[in-house]
């Protein structure tokens, strides 16, 4: 009896084992919002508050969106004597716990932002070197996920090992917390994250930050590919896009790739041009965290960020992005298996002028073995207009705006013996 509680006592003080990729966090892309895209470093409690009611009143949270997170700039300027961060005082008068413990009773969850550096991108106190004391703060405040940067990294990247080894000790302190954290790495891509992050976070930025453009090449964001050295900042939606394509095929359930916060509903772009944004983030299954204002949305937005078929397409449990089949001058074809022998597709017309485009079944099954027989009709639905457009043999031609896409799925793509 005394020997079975000394070990029932013992066991209860080993934290429960979880590894970042392997801590049952992320087993489908994470959805959420995240502070930084609108609103910068102007963030205080209040915001964060209504944030969060709207995510619940507008109906946000039931599509899936369940993670609130504050980014860069909460933080106050010092640590305290213990080496504990505090939030400043002015922006979060009640602390964090507070703020939180409000959150988790509408029933969402909390991310918190730090970086892997002396100082976060925006000039405010990090993590570097201080990983477990920062790790228990935050699990004691209540969060449930941390985005962690790259700024001001004291030369620690260059090569995977030394970036691995960066990001691992924050792995390792959230994982010795006992509470589950998602983990989700920000380091923009460098050193090749989908090579050495899989097994330690949940999700790896695979490019510099997004900007509310749809094709601006930018000086910026020198980047054209995903093997380059300077990630940079104001890459547009389909320099992302073009980086993304790449590193499709590292993503795995509990770790994928992030192609940065969503611009949707932040005026930089038309409604098509949203729309694309929006169905290739889905697809290629990169984290759908809004970054728009959730207190006052169009009804265009909403027509977008509220799409069960199109969140489907992400949350699908074939866990796999849609690969590039081709890519013909401004137009590109997109194919990925779904659950139950279903396939997503997508037309996208990057170009200036609408284009009828079409996919043949050796297109869409190119890599399927055997391929799906050109003479099998197949129910094709369309995912935005969210209604059959009947059946198709062989091919399916159709027309697609400029600067936009049209998602369709087949509803049967089962190899008929
Ligand atoms: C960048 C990061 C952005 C945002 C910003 C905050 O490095 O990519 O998403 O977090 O820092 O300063």
């Amino acid at each position: 009896m005394i020997t079975s509680l000394i070990l029932a006592s013992a066991l209860a003080l080993v934290p429960t084992q979880v590894l970042a990729a392997d801590n049952g966090l992320a087993i489908t892309p994470q959805m959420g919002w995240n502070t930084w895209n609108k609103y910068g470093c102007n963030i205080d409690e209040q915001l964060i508050l209504d944030a969060a009611k709207s995510i619940v009143s507008s109906g946000l949270k039931d599509y899936g969106y369940n993670y609130v997170i504050i980014d860069d700039c909460w933080q106050k300027n010092k640590r305290e004597k213990n080496k504990e961060l505090l939030p400043d005082p002015t922006k979060f008068p009640r602390g964090m716990k507070a703020l939180v413990d409000d959150i988790h009773d509408m029933g969402l969850k909390v991310g918190i932002y730090s970086s892997a550096g002396t100082l976060t991108c925006g000039g405010h106190i990090a993590s570097l070197g201080y990983e477990e004391t920062d790790a228990k703060t935050w699990a004691k405040w209540g969060m449930d996920y941390l985005k962690y940067d790259n700024c001001y990294n004291q030369g620690q990247s260059g090569t995977p090992k030394l970036s691995y080894d960066r990001y691992k000790a924050m792995s390792d302190a959230l994982n010795n917390t006992g509470r589950p954290i998602l983990y989700s790495l920000c380091n923009w891509g460098e050193d090749g994250p989908w090579n050495f992050a899989s097994t330690i976070a949940n999700s790896w930025r695979m490019s510099g930050d997004i900007y509310d453009n749809f094709n601006r090449a930018d000086p910026a964001c020198p980047c054209e590919t995903y093997d380059c050295l300077l990630p940079g900042f104001r890459c547009s939606v389909m320099n992302i896009i073009n980086k993304a394509v790449a590193v499709g095929q590292k993503a795995r359930s509990g770790g994928w790739n992030d192609l940065d916060m969503l611009e949707v509903g932040n005026g930089g772009m038309s409604h098509e041009e949203y729309r694309l944004h929006y169905t290739m983030w889905a697809a290629l299954k990169s984290p759908l965290l809004l970054g728009n204002d959730v207190t006052n949305m169009t009804s265009e937005t909403k027509e977008i960020i509220m799409n069960k078929e199109v969140i489907a397409v992400n949350q699908d449990s074939s866990y796999s992005p849609a690969v590039r089949m081709w890519v013909k001058g401004d137009q590109q074809m997109f194919s990925g298996n779904l659950a139950n022998n279903t396939q997503v597709v997508i037309l996208l017309n990057a170009g200036d002028k609408a284009a009828k485009m079409t996919a043949t079944w050796d297109d869409i099954w190119f890599y399927s073995q055997p391929h799906v027989d050109a003479s099998k009709s197949i129910e094709v639905r369309d995912l935005w207009k969210k209604q059959s457009l009947g059946n198709f043999t062989d091919r399916i031609s159709l027309d697609v705006p400029a600067h936009g896409v049209r998602m369709i799925k087949f509803m049967d793509s089962a190899q008929s013996s």
